[in-house]
């Protein structure tokens, strides 16, 4: 896979697909620009080199609509603030008022393609769309791992067409920590997941079960494991149709020698909302009717000593409905105990890394993915697209 490293962009016009897909509150502000400041190392590199940068990002899933709500003026204007330049933004991805904008560009300058998903043909990766978007480019760069593992236009298809390619400073980077810490990770290597349906993480448990040494499984999905153990989890979120394939994924641990942990204890809530009664209580002691919302004490301290001797830990997924301040403290203790380990910590989903930010422990964990769907792709062992298509 090239770098931008291995290029010489000078004059040229770099299009660059970041993944600026970033949250924001009610009046439009973004509440979270993580994903724009790390795509900062790969915009700055292009415009040292003299080249002409034009980024292209989707917003949302407008599902093929021009809703502004979805524009990416904001995302625009807060890199703006950042760059402390002008960041044009283009009405549209194609087009062409696009392609004369593209055509009026010096070195050094910025325009912004308005969302790729204004066209239902981003997501169905047709040929001539991308075609399109390819044309308003001399070089190729993704630096959206967020998205790659959609097989999208700007994903797949634009590097077809686009002769010089390669991937930006936050792919690459994202791909090394992962690939440090599953493929060659100094031992042990435990795994922290959670999270709320097993059903959705069963591929990446399957395929970790082949690299870790221990796997912590908290979290709403801990329950199905429990009740596939026999235990009385009241009315828990249980996922009835996975019993079978819980235990058999317990057998399959114990014949690769993965030593597994589960919550010993709960905080339990007569019902799920924030002003619930609860109790601590053990896992054989859930009241009927009521529910595991969080781990409990016993649990921490259990989970603790698990990731003692750790060298390396991947976690992805919360301990409970950490949503709700009655049932966070499970999860914010495993930001303290990943973030206070001396082992290489790589966070991957949106709710972990919301988790460790709200936490304040973000500066001590090694690498906080900005992936979600994208991580967990990974974590099944899985080649992601966007990838490939720079091969
Ligand atoms: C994300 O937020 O996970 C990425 O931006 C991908 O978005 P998507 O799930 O709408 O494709």
């Amino acid at each position: 896979m090239n770098t931008i490293r291995d290029l010489d962009l000078k004059g040229k016009r770099v299009l660059v697909r970041v993944d600026f897909n970033v949250p924001m509150d009610a009046e439009k502000n973004i509440t979270d620009d993580i994903r724009i400041r790390m795509a900062l190392p790969t915009i700055n590199n292009i415009l040292e080199q003299g080249a002409k940068l034009i980024l292209c990002s989707h917003m949302g899933r407008p599902k093929g609509q021009r809703v502004m709500d979805f524009s990416l003026a904001p995302a625009a204007n807060h890199l703006s603030a950042i760059l402390d330049r002008n960041v044009l933004l283009a009405p549209d991805c194609i087009g062409e008022e696009s392609e004369t904008l593209v055509a009026a560009m010096q070195p050094g300058e910025v325009l912004m393609l308005e969302n790729l998903r204004f066209h239902n043909q981003e997501t169905e990766n047709d040929a001539a769309f991308a075609e399109q978007i390819a044309r308003m480019a001399d070089v190729y760069i993704n630096d959206a791992f967020a998205v790659s593992h959609r097989a999208h236009a700007s994903v797949v298809g634009v590097p077809a067409y686009v002769a010089e390619k390669a991937a930006g400073f936050l792919l690459q980077t994202e791909m090394d920590f992962f690939h440090k810490a599953m493929d060659t990770p100094v031992r042990p290597l435990v795994a922290l997941v959670g999270g709320a349906k097993v059903s959705s993480k069963l591929g990446a448990l399957q395929n970790m079960l082949d690299k870790v040494d221990s796997m912590i499984i908290g979290g709403a999905m801990a329950n199905t494991f429990l009740k596939s153990q026999g235990v009385d989890m009241g009315a828990s979120k249980i996922e009835e149709d996975l019993l079978e394939k819980a235990r058999e994924f317990e057998k399959e641990a114990e014949k690769k020698g993965v030593k597994l942990y589960f919550p010993v204890d709960f905080v339990a809530a007569d019902r799920f909302a924030a002003d619930a009664v609860i109790k601590n209580v053990t896992y054989r002691d859930i009241p009927e009717g009521w529910m595991a919302l969080d781990i409990g004490p016993a649990s921490t301290s259990y989970f603790q000593e698990a990731m003692a001797d750790a060298r390396t830990i991947v976690w992805n997924g919360p301990m409970g409905a950490f949503e709700m301040d009655a049932f966070a403290r499970g999860t914010m203790a495993m930001c303290q105990v990943v973030a206070s380990s001396h082992a290489l910590s790589v966070t991957g989903g949106g709710d972990s890394n919301a988790a460790v930010k709200k936490s304040g422990e973000a500066a001590n964990i090694s690498y906080m993915s900005t992936g979600g769907g994208a991580f967990l792709t990974l974590m099944e062992g899985k080649t992601l697209p966007g990838v490939e298509a720079l091969k």
